[in-house]
C-alpha cells in the first residue's frame, strides 16, 4: 500500500494515528534536532517530522532528501507545537518512522511556488513541472467543475453529447484549416473542424434536436493571449428553436454555472445590445459593461472650425474621464502614446478640461471658443472637473481606438473589478461584412447564418444592410461565445453562397451534401458554441487561456516541451507522396 491517507486531510482529529503518506518533498528545513519536510500531493500539504535524537539514522537520511524526490512515509500523527492556520493540516504532523524513497529527483529547473521564478518558456518547456503549482492545479480543477456542471445543466435540459470526426473537409469558420494529409489518398488531404457546425446542422437534419460536445476546434490563425491553434467548444445546437431559444436556454447555462461555480445569482435576464449601438456606445462588438464611460459623438459639433483633422475626419467622438480635470500634461501626454501605439493607431489625441471655475482648457483652443467646448461637454454629459479625451477619423477605426482608450482608462482609474462579472447578449450582428481589398462579401459569422427573415428582401437590393439572426455572449469584455439561427431553406442558402462568391460548382463541390441534405426535410434549427478555455479563464481571473489549458502552445504555435511541430522522416514523406520545399521551410 503506497499511502492511507493524501496529503491535504490530516487534522487534529486523527491525532495518534499510524498513517502512511506518499508525495513530493515541496522543501526541508533542518532545525537543530528536528529536520521538517513538507510533502506535497494534489490535496495538499502535511507536514514530516525527524528526530535526530530518537533516530539520527533516519533523520540522516531525511537530510538527504532534494526538492521534488518522490517518497513514502509511514508514522503517526501528532499536535503540531508551532501550528500553520493557514492549511487544513496545519494543526498536526507526522513523526515519521519508516521512509522509503520511490524515486530522487534532479534540482527542477524553477521552484514549484505560487510565485515562481520560472519564466515563460522555462515552464512550457517544463509543462510537467508547471503544472505542479497550485495556481495551475486550481486552474485546472476549475475547468473540469465547470465542465462537469455544463454537463449537468445540458443533460436536464434534454441535450445529448455527440461526437463528430476530425478528420472532415474544410469547415468556413473564417481562420486557415489545419491539414492531414492522406497516405491511402495521394494527394488528398483532409482538414481539422474549425467547429463541427456543418456536423451539428447535419444532427439536426436527422432529428437529434437538441446536441452538444465539448469539443477540440483547430483554427490557423495569429495567437493572442486569446487565442491557441486547438481550442475546446461547448457547441450547441437546437432544433425546432429560434434565437429567443437559444438565448433563454444558454443564458440558463451562463446563470447556472454563475450560481453553481462562483455563487453568483443574476436576477432577471441579461442585458441586450444591437451590434451598432454596441459600435455606438463601446466602440467594440464585445464592450465591457462594468463601467460607464460610454463613447459621445462630437461629429456634427465640430466642422466649420477651421481645425482640418476635425474637418476632415468621418467621425469624431470621444470619452469623458469623470473627476480628471486634474491630470498633468504628462498623464495626458502618456494617453496620447498610448492611443498612436500601432494596434490601436490613432494620428492623436484632442482633449479637453472643465475647470473647477466654470472654464474650459482644451488643446485645441485655438479653433474652438468657451461656448463651443460648453457644447462638447453638454453632448459628453459631462459635470465640472472632467476630463474629455477626443480622437477623429474614419467611424469605425476610431471607435475601435476609442474603445480601447476607454478600457485604459478603465484600468488607470482601476474601474475593473477581477471579482465582478457582467454578461450581455449582443445582437442583431449585420449578416455580411464588405472587404474592400478583395472587393467582396464575407459572412460575419458563417454562411449557414439566417439574415432576419424582415431583411430577406434587403438581399437583393442592399445585402450591407441585413441583419443575421445572429448573437454572442459577452462576459467582461471576453467574447465568450456566439452563434446564430440557422438557414434551413436550400434555395436561401444558395443564395448566400451565391452573395459570398461561390458559383454554383463551388458551392455544390464544397457543400453539396449539405445543399442536399435541406432537401429531405431540414427543420428549422439555431445553435451556439462556446469558447471553453476563455470562459474558465473569465472564472479564474487568467489574462490569458494558456493558463487554464493543460498542455498549450506559446504565440508561435508551438509546443516547447514535445517540441511540435516537427520534420517528418524522408520515410513518412515518401510514403505520404510529399516533397517539402527546403527553401520554403527555410524561409
Ligand atoms: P465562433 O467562430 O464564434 O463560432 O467560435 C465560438 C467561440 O469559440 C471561441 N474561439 C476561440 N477560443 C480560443 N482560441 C481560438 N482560436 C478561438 N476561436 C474561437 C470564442 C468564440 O466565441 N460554429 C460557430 C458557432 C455557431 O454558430 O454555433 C463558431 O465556431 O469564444
Amino acid at each position: 500500500m503506497y499511502r492511507t491517507h493524501t496529503c491535504g486531510e490530516l487534522n487534529l482529529r486523527d491525532t495518534g494515528k499510524e498513517v502512511i503518506l506518499s508525495g513530493w518533498v515541496q522543501r526541508s528545513r533542518d532545525l537543530g534536532g528536528m529536520t521538517f519536510i513538507d510533502l506535497r500531493d494534489r490535496y495538499g500539504i502535511t507536514q514530516l517530522v525527524f528526530n535526530m535524537e530518537t533516530d539520527a539514522p533516519l533523520c540522516k537520511e531525511a537530510r538527504k532528501l532534494g526538492r521534488e524526490f518522490v517518497i513514502q512515509a509511514s508514522g503517526k500523527v501528532r499536535e503540531r507545537s508551532n501550528k500553520n492556520l493557514k492549511i487544513p493540516t496545519g494543526g498536526i504532523e507526522i513523526e515519521v518512522n519508516t521512509l522509503n524513497v520511490l524515486n530522487p529527483s534532479k534540482v527542477p529547473p524553477f521552484t514549484i511556488e505560487d510565485d515562481t521564478d520560472g519564466g515563460d518558456e522555462l515552464r512550457m518547456k517544463y509543462r510537467y513541472l508547471d503544472l505542479r503549482r497550485n495556481v495551475m492545479k486550481n486552474s485546472l480543477e476549475l475547468r473540469h467543475r465547470m465542465a462537469g456542471e455544463i454537463r449537468k445543466y445540458l443533460d436536464q435540459q434534454e441535450f445529448i453529447e455527440i461526437e463528430t470526426p476530425v478528420m472532415i473537409k474544410s469547415t468556413p469558420e473564417g481562420a486557415r484549416d489545419f491539414v492531414v494529409p492522406s497516405r491511402m489518398n495521394p494527394g488528398q488531404f483532409y482538414a481539422l473542424p474549425q467547429s463541427p457546425q456543418i456536423f451539428k446542422q447535419l444532427l439536426m437534419i436527422s432529428g437529434y434536436d437538441r446536441y452538444y460536445q465539448i469539443v477540440k476546434c483547430f483554427r490557423d490563425e495569429d495567437l493572442r493571449a486569446d487565442r491557441q491553434p486547438e481550442f475546446t467548444q461547448v457547441d450547441c445546437e437546437m432544433a425546432f428553436a429560434g434565437q429567443e431559444d437559444v438565448l433563454n436556454t444558454f443564458e440558463g447555462l451562463a446563470k447556472h454555472l454563475f450560481q453553481k461555480i462562483k455563487n453568483i445569482s443574476f436576477n432577471g435576464p441579461f442585458p441586450r445590445i444591437a451590434f451598432k449601438d454596441a459600435m455606438d456606445r463601446y466602440g467594440t462588438d464585445k464592450p465591457d459593461i462594468r463601467f460607464g464611460m460610454e463613447l459621445f459623438e462630437l461629429t456634427e459639433l465640430t466642422g466649420g472650425h477651421n481645425f482640418p483633422v476635425f474637418d476632415d475626419a468621418e467621425y469624431v467622438g470621444g470619452i469623458n474621464a469623470e473627476n480628471c480635470a486634474g491630470f498633468s500634461r504628462k498623464q495626458i501626454d502618456n494617453l496620447t502614446e498610448y492611443v498612436k501605439r500601432p494596434q490601436i493607431g490613432a494620428s492623436g489625441m484632442v482633449w479637453m478640461k472643465w475647470n473647477e471655475d466654470g472654464s474650459f482648457r482644451s488643446s485645441v483652443d485655438k479653433f474652438y471658443d468657451q461656448a463651443a467646448l460648453k457644447k462638447w461637454a453638454e453632448k459628453a454629459g459631462a459635470r465640472k472637473g472632467d476630463l474629455l479625451l477626443i480622437l477623429a477619423g474614419k467611424r469605425v477605426h476610431t471607435q475601435e481606438a476609442l474603445s480601447e482608450l476607454r478600457l485604459e482608462m478603465g484600468r488607470r482609474l482601476e474601474l475593473l473589478r477581477d471579482d465582478e462579472f457582467a454578461p450581455l447578449w449582443v445582437i442583431d450582428f449585420p449578416l455580411l461584412e464588405w472587404d474592400d481589398e478583395t472587393t467582396r462579401f464575407y459572412a460575419m459569422h458563417h454562411p449557414f447564418t439566417s439574415p432576419r427573415p424582415e431583411d430577406i428582401p434587403l438581399l437583393e437590393t442592399d445585402p450591407a444592410k441585413v441583419c443575421a439572426n445572429a448573437y454572442d455572449l459577452v462576459i467582461n469584455g471576453v467574447e465568450i461565445g456566439g452563434g446564430s439561427a440557422r438557414i434551413h431553406d436550400g434555395e436561401l442558402q444558395k443564395k448566400m453562397f451565391g452573395l459570398l462568391g461561390f458559383t454554383d460548382e463551388q458551392a455544390k463541390e464544397q457543400f453539396g451534401f449539405l445543399i442536399e441534405a435541406f432537401t429531405y426535410g431540414a427543420p428549422p434549427h439555431a445553435g451556439v458554441a462556446f469558447g471553453f478555455d476563455r470562459w474558465v479563464a473569465v472564472f479564474a481571473g487568467s489574462e490569458s487561456i494558456r493558463d487554464v489549458i493543460a498542455f498549450p502552445k506559446n504565440n508561435a504555435g508551438r509546443d516547447l516541451m514535445i517540441d511540435s511541430p516537427s520534420e517528418l522522416s524522408d520515410q513518412q514523406l515518401g510514403e505520404l507522396g510529399i516533397m517539402v520545399d527546403e527553401q520554403g521551410t527555410e524561409q
